[in-house]
């Protein structure tokens, strides 16, 4: 119901602030659709996780505007949506698209919120990778991301929908706020089921990293080919295997704080001094009793699941931060959840928008060059991105606190 209100708002929105908005589930919007990705275009679309930014994986100005559209510092790969695992020869090297565990994740995993970051061929553009001699590649299990990238018979790179350093998108309505007309067309497919971003694992060269915690637990991963190794962020060569790991993201506009509302440590955070619009992030309906136990009022209060269950956490993560970016808050308080299955997911996001307050935060430093064992590629040819020196946070976070 709220989606079908919220999709003839935005039909009816001024068209110089918004792109062509089409039903996802009418063949004809997936037609058209298809045709712009092939022209070059730039194709909003719904993923399981959350939505996507498109444009063909094989055209290098296409993807440029991707990154332009983004706002993107061009040391930041992008993933590269597939119909279907049979392509993963396509486009990684064969020493890598044949290794066993890839067989066995593809065929356990996918189509779904799995991205596996292999060593690429020379037709996936350098600007789709970075530089980086990998590409990331995902099989989504949505219908309008499967039918669109079947229909346009190319590989589409896709970012989440959002401005640099700013929330991911799991609504039509949260796109068309970040992005506006920067896009070309924006398929709307109601709310996206996980709510938060793939799990990245790079399975390049015999190693298996843990790249980004997402929508599969890594326990699921863990149980097909063993542990994963989680990089050590201070060590050489992370930032040149894991670009994406910039310290602050996923950021809200107001500074988050998080803390137990159960910690007596913790309890001035969740003290609200007169004046101050605090909003409370609570991870279950007994986190936000004991929020309000020790502090308040609260000027907006969103909880991420009344039973503190985690795969339900991850699904209103983004919403509900959207939401609390809404109510106009001088900062946010968040209760931790358990870092167990998608828990894990969450507590990364949120500890991300955590240091995203602080005005250092430890943002990545563009065009890192030198280390890491996967990194003897040259600079991206990245026409049209913006460069490294763009903060995280530069694009959608005028105001507050950073
Ligand atoms: O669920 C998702 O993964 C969504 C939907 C749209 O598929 N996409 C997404 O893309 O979250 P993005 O660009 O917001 O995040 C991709 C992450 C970044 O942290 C990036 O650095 C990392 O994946 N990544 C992509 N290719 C990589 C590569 N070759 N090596 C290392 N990291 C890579
Ligand atoms: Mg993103």
């Amino acid at each position: 119901m709220r989606h079908r209100i919220e999709r003839a708002i935005l039909r009816v929105m001024p068209t110089t602030d918004s792109p062509l908005i089409l039903p996802g589930d009418d063949p004809a919007s997936i037609a058209i659709a298809a045709a712009q990705l092939r022209a070059g275009g730039l194709v909003v679309f719904p993923t399981e996780t959350v939505y996507g930014l498109g444009a063909n994986a094989l055209d290098a100005r296409a993807v440029a505007r991707v990154f332009a559209a983004k706002e993107r510092p061009a040391f930041d790969p992008l993933i590269v949506h597939l119909a279907d695992s049979s392509s993963v020869a396509l486009y990684a090297l064969s020493e890598d698209a044949d290794d066993p565990r890839v067989a066995r994740l593809a065929a356990r995993f996918w189509p779904g919120p799995l991205t596996l970051v292999l060593r690429k061929r020379a037709l996936i553009p350098g600007i789709v990778t970075a530089g980086l001699p990998t590409v990331g590649l995902r099989v989504p299990d949505h219908p309008v991301a499967r039918a669109l990238i079947r229909a346009a018979g190319i590989p589409v790179a896709a970012p989440s929908a959002n401005r640099f350093g700013g929330l991911s998108p799991t609504r039509a309505a949260h796109v068309v706020a970040g992005l506006g007309a920067r896009v070309d067309l924006l398929l709307d497919g109601g709310p996206c089921r996980v709510g938060v971003e793939s799990t990245v694992v790079l399975l390049a060269a015999g190693r298996a990293v843990l790249l980004r915690p997402g929508g599969l637990a890594v326990e699921a991963i863990e149980a097909e080919i063993g542990p994963l190794e989680v990089p050590d962020d201070g060590a050489p060569g992370t930032a040149e295997m894991a670009p994406g790991r910039a310290g602050a993201h996923y950021a809200p506009r107001a500074r988050l704080d998080l803390a137990d509302p159960r910690d007596p440590a913790a309890a001035a955070a969740f003290a609200v001094r007169p004046g101050e619009r605090v909003g409370l992030l609570a991870g279950s309906d007994a986190g936000r009793a004991a929020a309000q136990a020790v502090g308040g009022p609260y000027a907006a209060i969103e909880v991420l699941d009344a039973g503190g269950d985690p795969v339900g956490a991850a699904a209103h993560l983004f919403e509900a931060l959207h939401a609390l970016d809404a109510a106009d808050l001088s900062r946010i308080v968040a209760e931790p959840v358990p870092d167990t299955g998608l828990g894990r997911a969450v507590m990364d996001r949120l500890r991300r928008a955590a240091r995203g307050a602080s005005a250092t935060g430890g943002e990545p430093s563009g065009g890192a060059s030198s280390g890491g064992p996967l990194s003897e590629a040259g600079p991206p040819d990245g026409a049209g991105a913006s460069d490294g020196a763009d903060a995280p946070h530069g694009a959608d976070a005028p105001d507050v606190n950073r």
